[in-house]
């Protein structure tokens, strides 16, 4: 039972505490920061707060907030080129996980040379990446406390994984004041991302004791609080799925996520399909054609959501690939041959390049290029045979 672990930012949890971002900003000596986020956070009017709290500590600051879904390479490095002759000392990102992965490759390229593309694989910056300090606006993402961005490659179609550890957040605040505007659609699917992060960490091939214990209760709290958030943007039930999307976070960043991200980058990459969008729609498939390589550990994925404790391991996954689809169906996720633009053509050439995805290796179950065409194909033929038909 080899493993690490590393969890290095400061996590803040209190309501109202993004007002105060002055403060912690000065607390860690910066003196002008560029902020990052989106045209939804600042129609919401949730950067008025950011502006006047770094005013207030006399912090100077500039901005761009128009940060797009699935962030595109030639965004970043505008972004860089835009600001990197400004004597900025660190990044503040207010957003969701779009915004907090820019800021990370946007952080590599204002201290080193040349494009984001140059940076993906893991640790490949010579020069330390700006300090980041983050404030998640959305609960699904995990980036707030992970060394991964996972930022478009416009010309090729895919996405690519830029990892290094100097790149976790400094400062992670959450605040559920942020989380109040909302629509009800993305905390759906985001809140299924944050699902399928907590589960995919617990069912990969490098999960460890200390990422097991955050995904465990990470999945609990979703399934207790994720559909009063959703339908009746209840406080408590937001703030809870804050702390679960952060813990699921941390698990999958010291241990993997799996195939469903494999696949999900590779639909996202070509179809632009938003990100827990595409997880949710794979989860349940994925599961189903995992759960073989290990039983017990898919058993207690549906143990946590609520399974009955006294069914065999093999009936209780069985019966968490009921509760994933019933999940897709409440939250009204759409099939996979309702996403926009899928074609069956494209298949191959989606397995292959999640296959080629770094936790590909991870997987629960070795997965070869024609084991996600199966999967592509079951998920998109919406057909499972439960109990009998696990390969
Ligand atoms: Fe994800």
């Amino acid at each position: 039972m080899n493993f690490e672990y590393l969890m290095p930012t400061r996590i803040i949890n209190k309501k109202g505490v993004s007002s105060n971002i002055g403060y912690y900003a000065k607390d860690y000596h910066l003196k002008h920061v560029l902020i990052i986020s989106d045209k939804g956070v600042e129609k919401a009017g949730l950067l008025t707060n950011i502006y006047s709290s770094l005013y207030d500590y006399q912090i100077e600051y500039e901005t761009f907030y128009d940060v797009k879904p699935n962030p595109r390479d030639t965004d970043c490095n505008r972004i860089a080129s835009e600001f990197n002759n400004k004597p900025i000392d660190a990044i503040i990102a207010i957003g969701g996980g779009s915004v907090i992965d820019t800021a990370k490759a946007v952080s590599i390229l204002c201290t080193n040379q040349g494009v984001i593309k140059d940076y993906e694989g893991m640790s490949l910056a010579e020069k330390p990446p700006l300090p980041i300090l983050c404030i998640p606006t959305t609960a699904g993402t995990g980036s707030e406390v992970t060394c991964w961005s996972v930022i478009t490659d416009t010309t090729n179609h895919y996405k690519m994984g830029i990892g290094d550890y100097r790149i976790i957040p400094k400062l992670a605040l959450l605040d559920v004041e942020l989380t109040q505007s909302l629509p009800a659609p993305v905390a759906a699917s985001t809140g299924l991302d944050a699902l399928t992060h907590a589960i995919e960490a617990y069912t990969c091939q490098i999960a460890n004791p200390i990422t097991d214990g955050l995904a465990l209760h990470a999945i609990k709290l979703i399934k207790e609080n994720l559909a009063e958030a959703v339908n009746n943007r209840n406080e408590e039930a937001r703030e809870n799925m804050l702390i679960a999307s952060l813990m699921a976070g941390i698990a999958f960043g010291n241990a993997d996520t799996a195939g469903v991200h494999c696949i999900s980058e590779a639909i996202g990459g070509k179809y632009d399909t938003p990100h827990g969008v595409a997880n949710a729609v794979f989860l349940p498939y994925m599961f189903h054609h995992n759960m073989e390589a290990n039983f017990k550990r898919h058993a207690e994925v549906g143990f946590a959501l609520g399974v009955d404790s006294d069914k065999s391991v093999e009936e209780a996954a069985n019966e968490t690939v009921e509760i994933l689809l019933r999940l897709n169906q409440k939250f009204h996720i759409p099939l996979f041959k309702e996403l926009e633009n899928v074609d069956q053509s494209d298949f191959q050439q989606l397995a292959e390049t999640a296959v080629q995805s770094s936790s590909n290796p991870n997987n629960a179950k070795e997965m070869t290029v024609s084991d996600y065409v199966k999967v592509l194909e079951k998920a998109y033929r919406n057909s499972l045979n439960l109990n009998t038909d696990s390969k």
